[in-house]
């Protein structure tokens, strides 16, 4: 079978990973290169960016792609895009590991908004202490609300304070309920900014905004083309099988 490429940077493009070499097919792990030390993955892998959609085509191309998974974080919608594009350009068959959005429960106090400018738009007039657990590359646009005091969550320790006067966590997921109540109580956290990722790995704080009363504002994902998802490794293990046998 052709080589498989895997794009991820997520909890669950590591159960992926775990699948493929477990089977023991030819696969290469695929890391933008965000963290200073990515979670190490049970398959050959690559760090950095393709260069575009064109770049990932003669990418698929030189390496003799036959398959790609794109197991990345429903909110990398770029590389997504590009995914799509050069595999449509190529030939090659795509398939995405989708998690389910999350969804409101009783008890959740979500508003929902499209993007993150409109989370900052939302956030209350009174000065309030904000839990921002929605990683670095989106914290800029807070900068324009300074009247709040930001907690924030990072996987990597910040070289400078990337809000000016905000509380940095330093830690990486799965969390606990427990511990997120306890980070939100120890902070006085009254609000809390989340984008809607799905899955478990960082559903913890939802849970603890519930327990606590505190309202969310929620961020939906951003709208990505028509493709072939599927929201298990199984169903991905499935699709290669029927791909092997010429179905
Ligand atoms: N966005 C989030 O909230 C979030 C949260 C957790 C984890 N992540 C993970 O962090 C990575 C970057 O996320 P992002 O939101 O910055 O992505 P993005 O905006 O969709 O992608 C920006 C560029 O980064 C490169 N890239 C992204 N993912 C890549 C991958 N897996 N392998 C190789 N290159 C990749 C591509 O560069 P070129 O155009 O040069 O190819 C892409 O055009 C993704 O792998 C994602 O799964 C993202």
């Amino acid at each position: 079978m052709p080589r498989i490429l895997l794009l991820g940077g997520t909890h669950e493009a590591g159960q992926m990973a775990a699948a493929l070499a477990e089977a023991g097919l030819d696969a290469v792990y695929s890391y933008a290169g965000r963290t200073a030390a990515p979670v190490a993955a049970p398959l050959p892998t690559r760090i950095g960016g393709f260069g575009g959609a064109a770049g990932l085509a003669t990418w698929l191309r030189d390496n003799g792609i036959g398959h790609v998974i794109d197991a990345t974080h429903p909110f990398a919608a770029q590389i997504s895009r590009n995914a799509l594009a050069a595999c449509l350009a190529t030939g090659v068959p795509l398939i995405a590991l989708e998690r389910p959005a999350w969804v409101a429960q009783d008890g959740d106090r979500w508003t929902s908004v499209g993007d993150i400018a409109l989370a900052v738009a939302a956030l209350p007039v009174a000065p309030a202490t904000v839990f921002l657990a929605i990683g670095r590359q989106s914290l800029d646009a807070f900068r324009a609300r300074p009247e709040h005091r930001y907690v924030l969550r990072l996987v990597d320790a910040p070289e400078t304070p990337p809000l000016p006067g905000a509380a940095v966590v330093v830690d990486r997921g799965p969390f606990t309920e427990a511990g997120d109540i306890a980070l939100m109580q120890r902070h006085g956290v009254q609000l809390v900014v989340a984008k809607n990722a799905g899955g478990s790995g960082a559903s913890a704080k939802l849970g603890a905004a519930r327990a606590l009363g505190l309202p969310v504002i929620m961020v939906d994902r951003p709208a990505l083309p028509d493709r072939h998802a599927v929201g298990t490794v199984a169903e991905v293990m499935a699709w290669l099988h029927d791909a092997k046998r010429g179905v």
